[in-house]
């Protein structure tokens, strides 16, 4: 049995004092949650954050890193840093990243091998766009992105990734992908990593679904056979919200 694997990614949103304030609720509110949890709040709010949940059962996300440890990269933020304030684990590959600020796959698999060669744990998002749905080619826009994050990466680093489903066109837009047509990509994201890698790592591996999770709809997409949890961008932004999210199965 896979754990599930339950992430809010704030993304652009909360200064450091409303951060640390969700993050109280937060960690107040799940205090007695059997999943694994994640909370991945914008740098300025990262150290904060930090004292916050350490030694409670929340993991602090960065959700991007330079693809270098240091040097002249204006406006970049290094795994040293990363590693520096507490953060376990960084969310690589979003969608936001690749379509808005032009990150490739090469780049991507690049930050892949050095947050796990420093030890982080690395969630690696894949997703296809509408225009490459509509083409019919989501299931090799996911293949090919899987492919290429994980490229070089050893099946004993493995143990440290997840892999985040979002399809772009169900970010923050209120549409998600039925339960059904989720779980096919998940399986065809989980056969990528056995052709990759092995069956025992493929069965492994978790994959996360996100694009529009929200309370209403989590438990239903949590059951499906091969989604093993949820990364959650608007519905992490509130306790109210997050918390039955990370707790849909009570
Ligand atoms: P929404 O939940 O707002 O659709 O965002 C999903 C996401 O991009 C999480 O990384």
């Amino acid at each position: 049995m896979r754990q599930s694997f339950i992430a809010g990614n704030w993304k652009m949103h909360k200064t450091p004092a409303e951060a640390v304030a969700l993050a109280e609720e937060l960690k107040k509110g799940l205090s007695d949650c059997k999943h694994k949890l994640l909370i991945a709040p914008s740098f300025t709010a990262l150290d904060a954050v930090s004292k916050v949940v350490k030694g409670s059962n929340i993991l602090l996300g960065a959700q991007n890193m330079a693809t270098v440890e240091e040097g002249a990269h204006t406006g970049e933020t290094s795994v040293l840093m990363l590693k520096a304030i507490g953060v376990d684990v960084v969310i690589l590959g979003h969608s936001e990243r690749r379509h808005v600020y032009g990150e490739t796959d090469e780049m991507i698999n690049t930050k892949v091998k050095l947050a796990l060669e420093h030890g982080f744990e690395v969630i690696l998002c894949v997703g296809e766009t509408l225009e490459e749905r509509e083409a019919g080619n989501a299931e090799k826009v996911v293949k090919t992105q899987t492919e290429s994050g994980l490229k070089d990466v050893t099946e004993a680093q493995l143990e440290k990734v997840t892999i985040a489903y979002e399809p772009v066109w169900a970010i923050g837009t209120g549409k998600t992908a039925t339960p059904e047509d989720a779980d096919q990509i998940h399986k065809v994201t989980r056969d990528t990593v056995k052709n990759l890698y092995s069956d025992a790592a493929a069965e492994k591996m978790i994959i996360q679904y996100g694009g529009s999770v929200k309370p209403n709809n989590a438990a239903q997409l949590m059951s499906m056979e091969n989604i093993d949890g949820a990364l959650v961008g608007g519905a992490s932004l509130k306790a109210d919200l997050f918390l039955p999210i990370a707790e849909y199965d009570k």
